[in-house]
């Protein structure tokens, strides 16, 4: 048994997760939750609620917005045409594998795999004789496959929409909305912590690759021309491991270590946003269970970046099965995504930045010759001078240097218009903001932190994680079942539940069975009411991971855990 069944199994056994609808023999891919599981996860989340959204209120605001989205925006973000897999089928079988990850399989490394097109997939596949891993047939035609899960709206099977894949784009298509009614301020991020869905062609890795998971995700505007960060200060110091894209390319695993700072100056980082986010994610994920050493920002080549990215940087950790994986992407998206919500909705999502003075500039002018035009257009005039009015003078200029031009379906003339170069005073510009994005997986994390915690102690499992995640706060045991002892417990219960904590009571089997339960769920103290209580109104409290105890008055039991916890 490796640690990934270790964990599988006590995930299992004490109400973590295990596969979704396991009555019905399971689907790859989903995941349920139990009581414990459920726990931890909202833990994880509160903890980067924390960390990235509440401790930046006014910078940074979460939203929700929903799962089902029309097709229409994931076409605009190039979701619909770029949000492919790589599939092949057996032509024995016709088993469907992702093209990759079953050439992986059989090959083992083989560099630069996740960029490859399908030709050059073809081409493996065939030199290197992979094959069917179920029957051992020949394997097809690589293809790709869209991951984006299709549904429709209401009674109209056209009317087309997608499950999504990403919160991100809740974020662009809000930007301008959230952008106005939060006092027009950048730089701004807006984050959401919800459900996403992938149609993953064949998910074999447990809660590693889930079809259905949780993401929390910040799409942070900043204006391209101010791009500083003033809270780069903060973190600047700060070591970061970076496998820059130079290392990746020479095959390379051994980052090199550098300060925020420096990481900035050289442009290893391309923007102080990203960079900052990435310092908060080396501690955030320190705090889950990786410390610094054990983790590791890894550049995405460009042939293996999503579509709408400048530059990313994949947070790794290492996981006993399934070596270094991915717990957070930091992408420099650019203004790709407010760029098309722009082309494709027709509406204006720039912003307005206004000069400190105004500035003095010869601009072209397109004066329209109303004489001429009420002469010959006639009823037509309004139409005319509209389309004039449409696009800039220069555009127009230049559609009309080869003669008239057909514009908003009337005829416009050369004749019509006079251009002019004038000189006009400009208070300001617009301009589309630029985001930086950290995005998270909390299911991903949620296994991760159940592996970084997990150990074996004299035979015993012991979940040590830590304090802040930790799903129960207190287990709280009666010795005995009697002579009032249970009562006591149960009193003793209910006033840590009233304060505010997870206190979980178990008055089943030995102590020593309780104890071993109350470490494999991770609860980091446990408090044992004997006959001693009875007496002085003391209390043992037990270690989860020294196993040492001592005596403390039960109505000390309240300050002591606001100090152990320090809320
Ligand atoms: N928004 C990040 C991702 O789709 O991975």
């Amino acid at each position: 048994m490796d640690k990934y069944d270790k964990v599988i199994d006590l995930a299992k056994r004490r109400g973590f997760f295990w596969p979704s609808s396991e009555i019905y023999g399971g689907v790859a891919g989903f995941l349920d939750f139990g009581p414990m599981g459920t726990l931890l996860k909202r833990n994880i989340e509160r903890r980067w609620r924390e960390v990235f959204i509440r401790r930046h209120h006014g910078l940074v605001y979460e939203i929700e917005t929903p799962v089902i989205t029309p097709s229409r925006i994931f076409e605009a973000s190039g979701h619909v045409d770029h949000f492919t897999d790589v599939i092949v089928e057996c032509t024995g079988c016709r088993k469907r594998f992702r093209a990759d990850h079953i050439i992986l399989e059989q090959m083992g490394e083989v560099q630069g795999i996740e960029g490859m097109t399908t030709e050059e997939l073809d081409d493996v596949i065939a030199k290197r004789g992979v094959k069917c891993t179920e029957c051992g047939g020949k394997l097809g035609k690589v293809e790709t496959f869209n991951l984006l899960f299709k549904t429709s709206i209401g009674p109209y099977s056209e009317n087309v929409a997608y499950l999504r894949p990403e919160a991100a784009q809740g974020m662009f298509t809000n930007f301008k909305n959230i952008y106005t009614s939060m006092r027009e301020r950048l730089p701004v991020g807006l984050a959401q912590i919800g459900k996403v869905m992938r149609n993953e062609i064949s998910p074999r890795q447990g809660p590693i690759r889930l079809r259905e998971f949780t993401i929390m995700e910040i799409e942070f505007f900043f204006d391209p021309e101010s791009p500083r960060s003033d809270l780069l200060d903060q973190v600047a110091g700060r070591k970061l491991r970076l496998l820059t894209e130079d290392l990746v390319k020479k095959g390379s695993m051994d980052p090199i270590e550098v300060t925020v700072e420096e990481a900035v100056k050289e442009k290893m980082i391309l923007s102080e946003w990203m960079a900052y986010f990435m310092a908060l994610s080396a501690d955030f994920i320190s705090e889950l269970g990786a410390p610094h050493q054990s983790q590791m920002f890894m550049a995405k080549l460009a042939t293996e970046r999503a579509h709408y990215s400048a530059q990313t940087f994949d947070q790794m950790v290492q996981l006993d099965r399934w070596g270094w994986v991915e717990v957070s992407g930091h992408a420099y998206r650019t203004d790709y995504d407010v760029s098309r919500h722009q082309q494709h909705s027709g509406q204006d999502l720039s912003v307005f930045k206004k000069f400190d003075l105004p500035v003095k500039e010869r601009i072209l002018i397109a004066h329209p010759d109303v004489s001429v035009i009420s002469r010959e257009c006639k009823s037509d005039t309004g139409k005319v001078l509209a389309a004039i009015k449409s696009i800039d003078a220069k555009s127009l200029m230049e559609k009309l240097k080869s003669g008239s031009a057909v514009m908003n379906g009337v005829n416009v003339k050369p004749e019509y218009v006079r251009f002019a170069e004038e000189e006009q005073s400009i208070a300001g510009k617009r301009f589309v903001p630029h985001v930086a994005e950290p995005s998270f997986g909390a299911d991903r994390l949620t296994y991760f932190a159940m592996e970084s915690a997990y150990t074996e102690k004299e035979g015993r499992v012991i979940l040590s994680l830590p304090r802040s995640i930790a799903p129960v706060h207190v287990s709280v045991f009666p010795l005995v079942n009697k002579d009032g002892i249970w009562e006591k417990s149960m009193e003793i219960h209910n006033d840590i539940r009233s304060a505010g904590f997870i206190s979980d009571f178990d008055d089943g089997g030995s102590i020593g069975r309780r104890y071993a339960r109350s470490d494999e769920i991770g609860s980091p103290l446990a408090v044992t009411v004997d006959y001693e209580t009875l007496k002085d109104g003391t209390v043992t409290v037990r270690d989860r991971d020294t196993w040492q105890q001592f005596r403390i008055a039960s109505n000390g039991l309240r300050d002591y855990l606001e100090g152990y916890y320090k809320r």
